[in-house]
């Protein structure tokens, strides 16, 4: 199963719907690391699990900053839910254990990218019907 940006997760924003795919390829190559893992190694999954942590810090980012500067009114609470997120998923990630991701590991990464997935459904999209009527 791969994750994409559904009709139902676009916010309008072309620059975060850009991005979100781009999230969203990430957690793909991730998870397809995992399975991967025993050909390719851990360094693979190291590499995966680096390149999502640091996408999603500076998509975050690109996303409070359009918030700054616009006056949404949700900055707090969404600058919130990112910091929690980002925080989680450095958890999550730090129990891969050495020699490997497990099922344990992968679920829970199923579970925080539908977390994702609904923020998406709903903050992003409350942000992305603001943006339009102030761009
Ligand atoms: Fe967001």
């Amino acid at each position: 199963m791969k994750y994409e940006v559904t009709p139902d997760l676009i916010t309008g924003h072309d620059m975060i719907d850009r991005e979100h795919r781009q999230l969203f390829d990430a957690v793909n190559q991730l998870l397809d690391s995992f399975s991967d893992n025993k050909k390719a190694g851990k360094e693979q999954v190291n590499h995966a699990a680096a390149f999502l942590t640091s996408y999603v810090d500076k998509h975050f980012a690109h996303e409070e900053e359009l918030q700054k500067k616009s006056g949404w009114r949700e900055f707090e609470t969404h600058h919130k839910f990112h910091e929690e997120y980002k925080r989680q998923l450095k958890e999550i990630l730090d129990r891969i254990p050495e020699e490997g991701p497990g099922i344990q590991n992968m679920s829970e990464i199923n579970v925080h990218v539908v977390r994702l997935i609904t923020h998406i459904r709903t903050m992003d999209k409350r942000l992305g019907v603001f943006l339009k009527t102030v761009e």
